[in-house]
């Protein structure tokens, strides 16, 4: 079970003190046996090169890798390169899916986050694909990179202003 919880919309379109409409969100897959990750402190400061990419180059590369004339497992790409371009605001390959891989700032809409952190509905494996699931802490570390608005960067600069929060 996820117990991350999200204010309702009306209460937040309250909040900021505005009239405008609320933006369509992105569509959440449907999701079970989720890890909770409450467990894991939320990180505010991270680095894609230096924290993220780590992950795909050890426990992704050998299926989402791409050189010479191989094709990476779903047209993805983790290459360090290459990964962050084929990940944010790119739609999954999956025939038929409308899911975003990477949302930025919304973690829980996002394929990425989904597939390592549960079994998703009509989405294929869970992530990475017939091994154990990611340590709490990858997955938490991808989690918090999203909802930083998934900087292709360093980002010792935001500040949160979001009311989403971890566990
Ligand atoms: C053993 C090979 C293998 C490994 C290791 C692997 N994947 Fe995959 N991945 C696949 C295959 C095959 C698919 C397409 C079928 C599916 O989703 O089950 C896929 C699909 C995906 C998708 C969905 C892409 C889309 O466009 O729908 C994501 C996201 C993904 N993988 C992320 C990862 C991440 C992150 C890791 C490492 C933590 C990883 N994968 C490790 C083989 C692998």
């Amino acid at each position: 079970m996820r117990t991350r919880s999200l204010l309702p919309a009306a209460l937040l379109a309250a909040l900021s003190g505005s009239l405008q409409a609320w933006p369509a969100q992105p569509v959440e897959p449907f999701v079970a046996d989720c890890d909770s990750l409450d467990s894991v402190p939320l990180r505010q400061h991270m680095n894609y090169n230096a924290d993220i990419q780590p992950i795909w180059s050890q426990r992704c590369a050998n299926c989402h890798v791409d050189f010479g004339d191989d094709q990476p497992e779903a047209d993805l790409s983790l290459n360090p390169e290459k990964s962050w371009y084929f990940l944010v605001n790119q739609g999954s390959s999956m025939a038929g899916s409308n899911l975003i891989r990477v949302v930025p700032d919304k973690p829980l809409a996002s394929l990425l986050f989904n597939k390592v952190n549960c079994e998703v509905q009509d989405q294929g494996l869970r992530m990475p694909r017939a091994r154990p699931p990611l340590p709490l802490e990858e997955q938490a570390l991808i989690h918090d990179w999203i909802l930083a608005g998934a900087p292709q960067e360093g980002d010792d600069t935001i500040f949160r202003t979001r009311f989403e929060i971890r566990g």
